[in-house]
């Protein structure tokens, strides 16, 4: 687990603001940091152009053709090609599997729901390394579909046939929009969560995959997930990036401060934070189900939020982190405290006051993998946009305003955060881009 010395803010770009509404800020200075476990693929990353051409196993002698379905699917783009050059690292495979919290509720998921998998068919999208199917096909599967458009679907075919699965789990080199399965499914299985659930824009491809091949009423692992916000106080981190300006071998190096804000806190943080940072209780910004989640909601999410401090601190920014759940078809979904729910599908009000603010009331018996700052660590850890400077609150202040993500026009795989927040009569907005 990271502590406050090590944050991934590994973007470039000058698509971001600060601004109280009265005083604006000066801003547009660039960072560098380094990738994590997701493509942070840009147009530096762009290999000539052979990805774009689609290969599909031929495992098993099955006939699986290269044409497009009669709705044509989304243009593979250079930023699609650079997004799956950047799994067909082994790191990002390594991270992810030794990610225990991540891989074994994936594993303890598929051995709770082996009533419904077993003699099964299932879709793997985005099967990396291959290690989902193999535990479906463990769990009794008839036939795996593992998809991948990344060339780590080489090492996926190898691995199946390494564990004697070759008769049951097919492995199709392609991407889930272009690639033909001639059966329907019982069971989609995805891990396609990004930093602040959605940014890299898997789920559309799941969605697709569900529109193309599930049953009805069949299964999809995770079945629901949801982000969440809530301002912090992070007076060490902001010690350590900005304070340390002030006084470094005994010379006065604040006019370097102003630069560090910037550099620090442009855009957003990966790192780990610890419950005791969290001001109020978390806020939902979108509760998604996904048996019914369509692409056109996940285009823009827009929420507002209510939030009382329960402190008096200085606050230095919003956390988001994210849960999913792995509920059966069968189970009602985990209601997304319907209060918070507001008339228009993408938008979400936050409630406010002790009494309603409250986190969702999750199924007892529902797997449930958290992000949350106060579970077990996981590689995504949490995703935190800093202010420049921080705002002092008392205990019992209102925190409220409004969020919107935003798929970018750029790249589908960025995702813009319009951040507004008022505080005892000021108001403040900050934009930026995760890249
Ligand atoms: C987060 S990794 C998960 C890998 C593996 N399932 C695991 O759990 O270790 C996501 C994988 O999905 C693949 N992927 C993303 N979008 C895809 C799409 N539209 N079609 C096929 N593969 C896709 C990526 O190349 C990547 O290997």
């Amino acid at each position: 687990m990271q502590s406050g010395g090590d944050f991934s803010n590994g973007f470039h770009g000058d698509h971001h603001r600060e601004l109280e509404w009265e005083e604006k800020q000066v801003g547009g200075l660039s960072s560098l940091g380094r990738a994590k476990r997701r493509c942070r693929g840009g147009p530096r990353d762009l290999k000539d152009g052979g990805a774009n051409v689609l290969r599909v196993s031929d495992q098993l002698g099955e006939q699986k053709s290269l044409e497009t379905s009669e709705s044509s699917p989304p243009p593979c783009t250079d930023f699609d090609v650079a997004y799956f050059h950047s799994y067909a690292h082994v790191g990002i495979h390594e991270e992810m599997i030794k990610d225990r919290a991540r891989t074994e509720t994936y594993k303890d998921a598929i051995t709770h729901h082996q009533s419904l998998i077993q003699g099964k068919v299932v879709v793997d999208v985005g099967c990396g390394t291959g290690i989902l199917s193999i535990f479906c096909a463990q769990a009794g599967a008839k036939r795996v579909y593992a998809v991948d458009a990344s060339d780590i679907a080489v090492q996926a075919k190898e691995v199946v046939k390494a564990n004697g699965l070759s008769d049951k789990v097919i492995v199709l080199h392609g991407r889930v929009e272009d690639v033909e399965i001639d059966e329907e499914v019982d069971v989609i299985i995805s891990e396609w969560m990004g930093y602040m659930l959605l940014y890299e824009s898997m789920l559309g491809s799941v969605i697709t995959a569900r529109d193309r091949w599930l049953k009805p009423g069949g299964l999809i692992l995770p079945s629901h997930a949801t982000l969440y916000m809530a301002p912090i106080s992070h007076s060490d981190r902001y010690s350590h990036s900005i304070d340390f300006w002030r006084n470094v071998y005994g010379i006065n190096m604040s006019p370097m401060m102003q630069l560090a804000k910037q550099c620090a806190f442009e855009e957003p943080s990966v790192e780990s934070i610890s419950g005791e940072n969290v001001l109020t209780w978390p806020g939902v910004v979108k509760h998604i189900d996904c048996q019914t989640i369509t692409i056109q909601e996940l285009d823009s999410v827009t929420a507002k939020y209510k939030l009382k401090s329960i402190m008096r601190a200085p606050m230095h920014g919003f956390a988001f982190w994210f849960d999913v759940e792995f509920n059966g078809p069968a189970s009602s979904p985990a209601k997304n405290t319907g209060e918070n729910c507001a008339a228009s599908g993408s938008s979400s009000i936050i409630p406010s006051g002790e009494g309603n603010q409250k986190k969702r009331t999750i199924p007892s018996d529902a797997l449930l993998l958290s992000t949350a700052p106060e579970a077990p660590p996981t590689h995504w850890q949490q995703t935190i946009v800093y202010f420049y400077d921080p705002i002092d609150v008392e205990q019992d202040q209102v925190i409220e305003g409004s969020v919107t993500l935003s798929q970018s026009k750029e790249n589908r795989r960025f995702m813009n955060i319009h951040l507004e927040y008022s505080s005892a009569g000021r108001s403040f907005v900050k934009e930026s881009v995760m890249r």
